[in-house]
C-alpha cells in the first residue's frame, strides 16, 4: 500500500481536511507506527482503512477510520471495526468521532465516554 493510495484515500473519504495530508514526513510517521491497520479493497482500489494502535491485551486506539464518499453506506466502516475488535485481543477500542461522525459510533454500538481527556503536543503541562 503506498503512501500516495492512502492520501487519495484520505483525501476521497474527506477525512484528509483533519489529517496532516500535507506533511508528509508526520504521514509516514503515521503510517510506520500504526501496529493494527485493516484496509479494504475493491479491485487494486482502497477504499478503506481503519488505523490503530493496539497493545493487543488492553487498549486499541482507533485513529483513523475512513472510507471512500462512494463506498460508503456499505458497510465497510463496521467490517474494518469488526477486523479491528477481532485483531486487537481483548482490548477495548477508544477513538474520538469526527464531528460528522458522532451518530455512527453508538449506531453501532460504541458507548459515549465523558471523560476522555487530551493534551496537545504543545500544550503547556502545569
Ligand atoms: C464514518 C465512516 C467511516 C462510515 O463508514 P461507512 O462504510 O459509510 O459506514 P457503514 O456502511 O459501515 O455504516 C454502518 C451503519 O451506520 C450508518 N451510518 C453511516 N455513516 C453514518 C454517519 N455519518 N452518521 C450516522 N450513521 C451513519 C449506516 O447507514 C449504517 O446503518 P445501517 O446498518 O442501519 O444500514 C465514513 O462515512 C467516512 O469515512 N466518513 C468520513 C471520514 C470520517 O469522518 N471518519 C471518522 C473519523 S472518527
Amino acid at each position: 500500500m503506498s503512501l500516495a493510495a492512502v492520501v487519495e484515500l484520505y483525501r476521497a473519504s474527506t477525512l484528509g481536511e483533519r489529517r496532516p495530508i500535507e506533511e508528509r514526513e508526520r504521514l509516514v510517521a503515521m503510517l510506520r507506527h500504526a501496529n493494527l491497520v485493516i484496509t479494504a479493497w475493491e479491485g487494486d482500489q482502497l477504499v478503506g482503512l481503519a488505523r490503530s494502535f493496539s497493545d493487543f491485551a488492553y487498549c486499541t486506539y482507533l485513529s483513523d477510520l475512513a472510507v471512500r464518499v462512494s463506498h460508503q453506506r456499505r458497510g465497510i466502516g463496521r467490517e474494518l471495526i469488526r477486523q479491528t475488535q477481532h485483531h486487537g485481543g481483548r482490548a477495548q477500542i477508544i477513538l474520538l468521532a469526527a464531528p460528522r461522525a458522532v451518530d455512527y459510533y453508538p449506531r453501532l454500538g460504541f458507548r459515549h465516554h465523558p471523560q476522555a481527556w487530551l493534551l496537545g503536543p504543545d500544550d503547556p503541562l502545569a
